[in-house]
C-alpha cells in the first residue's frame, strides 16, 4: 500500500520510512509541505500520509484542511507531532486529521494506527465503488425512463390517430359505395339511352347540345370511377395503416415473394427500368404473413420507380442475404435518393414529397409496421454512388 511521510527533519523521515519499509509499505518521502500536497493532489496519489505539523512551506495542518476541502479521493491523514497536549491534538482534529503521532514514533503503535487506516480505506474503496456502481445504475435507468416515456407518448399518438383513421376510413367508405354503385348503374342506363342520341334528327333545336352531351357523358362517368377508386384505394391503405391485428404466420419463401411483388408492379417497371436480382442460393423458409411481406415489397418498387422517373438507365437491384439467424433483403434504386427531410420524416404517415392526388404518404409507415409486427426492421439510407437503399432484416426462426 502505498504511503506518504512528509517531515522536515531528515533522521526522524529515515527513521519511519525504513521502519514502514520493512512492514510492507511503499513510502514515498519529502522533506516540506508544499511537496508533500502536490504529491497527494495528483492521481494515484497515496492515500494514506504521515504528515508533520510543523514543516517549511505548507505545514501538516494546513495540508489536511486544504486536503479536506477537496471533493478527489479521500487520503487518511495521521499528523506527527512533537505537542501531546488535549488542545493542539483537538485542533489537529478539528483540522480533519484522522489520527495523530507523537514523536519519537514508537514502532508497535504505529503499526495498529496504520492497520486502523487500512481498515479504514479499504472501506473507504469500497464505497467509492459502490457509489460509482449506484451512478452507472442511476444514470442506465434515467436513460431507460426517457426511452419509454418517449415510446409510451408515440404509441400513445399512434393509437389515437390509428382510432380516428380508422373512423374516418369507415365514414368515407360508404358514401363512397354509394357514388360507384351509382355511377356503374349510370353507365348501363348509358349504353341504353345513347342509342336515343343517334336517332335524334339533325334539326332539332338542341341537336348540337345534344351531341356534345353525348361525347362528353362516358369521359364524365370515367372521371367519377376513377375518383371513387383513388378514394377506395385511400381508404384501403388507411384502414391497413390503423389495423392493429397480428400478422398471419405460415412459412413462405421470400424470394417466392419478391417474384409475386415485381409481377405485380410489372405495369409501372416496364417503364424502361432494368431489375437486377441477387438471390441468396440456400435461404431459409420465412415464417410470417407473405403477403403482408409483398405488400411492403410492392410499396418500395414503387416507390423506387417513381425516384427514378427522371433518372437516364434506370436500375432496381433486388437481393437478399443470409447472415446467422436473420435474413436480409435489400432493394437498391439508381434515382437521386432521399432529402434530408424525406430522410427524417419517411416513416411519418402522411408524410409525402409526390403531387397532390399521387402519393398518400402511407407506404413507408405502413410498411415499417408490417416489418415491424414481424419482429424485424426496416431501414434506409443513401447509397454512395447515388439512389436509395432500404434494407429488410426478418428473422429466421429455424
Ligand atoms: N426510393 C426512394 N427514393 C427517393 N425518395 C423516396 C424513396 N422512397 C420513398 N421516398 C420518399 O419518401 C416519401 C414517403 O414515401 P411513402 O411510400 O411513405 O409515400 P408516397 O410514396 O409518397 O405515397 P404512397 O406510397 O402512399 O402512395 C416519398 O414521397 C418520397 O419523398
Ligand atoms: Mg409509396
Amino acid at each position: 500500500m502505498k504511503l506518504l511521510i512528509a517531515d522536515d527533519e531528515f533522521i526522524a523521515r529515515k527513521t519511519l520510512s525504513s521502519m514502514l519499509t520493512k512492514e510492507g509499505f511503499d513510502c514515498q518521502v519529502v522533506e516540506n509541505g508544499d511537496d508533500a500536497f502536490e504529491i497527494l493532489t495528483k492521481a494515484g496519489a497515496p492515500n494514506i500520509a504521515i504528515l508533520d505539523w510543523q514543516m517549511p512551506g505548507l505545514n501538516g495542518i494546513d495540508i489536511i484542511k486544504r486536503l479536506r476541502e477537496s471533493t478527489e479521493g479521500y487520503v487518511y491523514c495521521i499528523l506527527l507531532t512533537g505537542k501531546s497536549n488535549p488542545e493542539d491534538i483537538a485542533i489537529g482534529f478539528a483540522a480533519g486529521a484522522d489520527d495523530f503521532l507523537t514523536k519519537p514514533p514508537d514502532l508497535s503503535l504505529i503499526r495498529q494506527k496504520l492497520n486502523v487506516a487500512k481498515r479504514i480505506m479499504k472501506y473507504e474503496a469500497n464505497e467509492k465503488l459502490m457509489k460509482e456502481e449506484l451512478a452507472k445504475y442511476a444514470a442506465s435507468m434515467k436513460k431507460i425512463a426517457e426511452e419509454r416515456a418517449v415510446q409510451l407518448v408515440h404509441a400513445d399518438r399512434m393509437v389515437t390517430i390509428g382510432t380516428l383513421v380508422a373512423g374516418v376510413a369507415h365514414e368515407i367508405n360508404n358514401p363512397t359505395t354509394f357514388i360507384s354503385v351509382n355511377a356503374q348503374t349510370l353507365e348501363q342506363y348509358w349504353s341504353v339511352l345513347k342509342e336515343v342520341f343517334n336517332i335524334c334528327p339533325k334539326d332539332h333545336p338542341n341537336y348540337e347540345k345534344l351531341m356534345f352531351i353525348a361525347e362528353e357523358t362516358p369521359q364524365v362517368l370515367q372521371g367519377i370511377l376513377s375518383g371513387t377508386k383513388r378514394i377506395n384505394s385511400i381508404v384501403s391503405g388507411l384502414k391497413s395503416f390503423s389495423r392493429q391485428d397480428k400478422p398471419k404466420s405460415e412459412p413462405y419463401d421470400i424470394h417466392k415473394s419478391i417474384d409475386t411483388a415485381l409481377e405485380l408492379c410489372v405495369s409501372v417497371l416496364k417503364h424502361n427500368v432494368k431489375v437486377e436480382k441477387k438471390y441468396f442460393p440456400d435461404m431459409p423458409q420465412l415464417t410470417g404473413d407473405s403477403q403482408k411481406i409483398e405488400q411492403v415489397l410492392v410499396n418500395l418498387f414503387t416507390n423506387a420507380v417513381d425516384a427514378m422517373a427522371g433518372t437516364k438507365s434506370a436500375q432496381l437491384t433486388i437481393g437478399t442475404d443470409y447472415r446467422e439467424t436473420t435474413s436480409i433483403i435489400f432493394v437498391q434504386d439508381n434515382g437521386p435518393g432521399l432529402t434530408d427531410e424525406a430522410m427524417k420524416r419517411i416513416w411519418d404517415p402522411f408524410f409525402t414529397t409526390k403531387p397532390v392526388g399521387k402519393g398518400t404518404g402511407l407506404g413507408m409507415s405502413i410498411s415499417a409496421g408490417i416489418i415491424e409486427g414481424h419482429n424485424g426492421t426496416l431501414k434506409v439510407k443513401n447509397r454512395p454512388e447515388g439512389g436509395a437503399e432500404f434494407v429488410i432484416s426478418l428473422p429466421v426462426n429455424e
